[in-house]
C-alpha cells in the first residue's frame, strides 16, 4: 500500500474458495492500476494463493486476525511471522466481529497490533462504537478509549506503521453507512488524538457498509483516508468501482 491514493482495503471474512478466489483476484488485477493503493484480508488458508497470484500487481494482501503469542502452545493460532513468511502486508486487528464475538478486549488488540508491527507489517487497527453506545452519546468515550489503549503502549514501530479504521458496529453489513457529519466529527476526534500522541502520519479508514454507489461521498470527507470494505469486497465490479473512487 503506498500513501499516493485512497487506501482500499477489502476484508473477505469467512469468504472463499480457491475457485472463487482465483476468478476474483483476476478480475481485481485487470481493473486496478499501478497507482492504485489496495489491498484485500484473505482467510488464512488462501494467503499462498494471494501471494502466488497477486504477487508483482498494485493489490496487497493481508490477514483479518492474528495470534498475541509469537510461538508456543497455542493450538489453532496464527503468528505474526508466518503471515510475514506469506508476504502480508496488513493485518486486521481487533475488527468489532473479532470483539464481540471471540472476547477480544482492549488489552489484546494491543498485543496483536504491536506484534504485527514488530513483524514488519501494517496493522489496521479497528474502533467504534456500538448502536447502543451511540444513543447513549458515548461515541466519543468510546473511540478514544479504544485508540488510547494502543497509542499509550504503542513503541515507535507501531506508531510507524499504524492504520486505523474507524467503523460504527451498527454501520457494519447493515446496508446503512454512518453519515457524512458522523464520520467527519469522529475522525476529527481520532486525528487529534493520534496527533497529540505523535502519530502524523497515520492513515485513517472509515468502514461500514461502503458500497460503489456511496464510496465518492465518504472518501470525500475531510480527514477520510481510505475505506474498509467488507461485503462489497466480494464482487470484484463493485470492489474496483470503490478503488475507482479512491483515484483523485
Ligand atoms: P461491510 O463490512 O462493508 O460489509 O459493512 C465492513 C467491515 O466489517 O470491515
Amino acid at each position: 500500500m503506498t500513501n499516493a491514493a485512497k487506501t482500499i482495503v477489502g476484508n473477505w471474512k469467512l469468504h472463499g474458495s480457491l475457485q472463487e478466489n482465483a476468478a476474483r483476484l483476476a478480475a481485481l488485477k485487470a481493473g486496478c492500476r499501478s497507482d492504485d493503493a489496495l489491498a484485500v484480508c484473505v482467510p488464512f488458508p488462501y494467503l499462498a494463493q494471494a501471494q502466488q497470484l497477486l504477487q508483482g500487481s498494485a493489490i496487497g494482501w493481508g490477514a483479518q486476525n492474528v495470534s498475541e503469542h509469537a510461538k508456543g502452545a497455542f493450538t489453532g493460532e496464527v503468528s505474526a511471522t508466518m503471515l510475514a513468511d506469506f508476504g502480508c502486508g496488513c493485518v486486521i486487528v481487533g475488527h468489532s466481529e473479532r470483539r464481540s464475538l471471540y472476547g477480544e478486549d482492549d488489552a489484546t488488540v494491543v498485543r496483536k497490533a504491536q506484534a504485527v508491527a514488530a513483524a514488519g507489517m501494517t496493522p489496521i487497527v479497528c474502533v467504534g462504537e456500538t448502536l447502543s453506545e451511540r444513543e447513549r452519546g458515548d461515541t466519543a468515550q468510546v473511540v478514544t478509549r479504544q485508540l488510547a489503549a494502543v497509542l499509550t503502549v504503542a513503541s515507535e514501530e507501531l506508531k510507524h506503521r499504524l492504520v486505523v479504521a474507524y467503523e460504527p458496529v451498527w454501520a457494519i453489513g447493515t446496508g446503512r453507512a454512518a453519515s457524512e457529519e458522523d464520520v467527519r466529527e469522529v475522525h476529527a476526534l481520532l486525528r487529534g488524538q493520534l496527533k497529540e500522541a505523535g502519530v502524523n502520519g497515520a492513515r485513517l479508514l472509515y468502514g461500514g457498509s461502503v458500497k460503489a454507489n456511496n464510496a465518492k461521498a465518504l472518501l470525500n470527507i475531510a480527514g477520510v483516508d481510505g475505506a474498509l470494505v467488507g461485503g462489497a469486497s466480494l464482487d470484484a465490479e463493485e470492489f474496483l468501482a470503490i478503488v475507482q473512487a479512491a483515484r483523485a
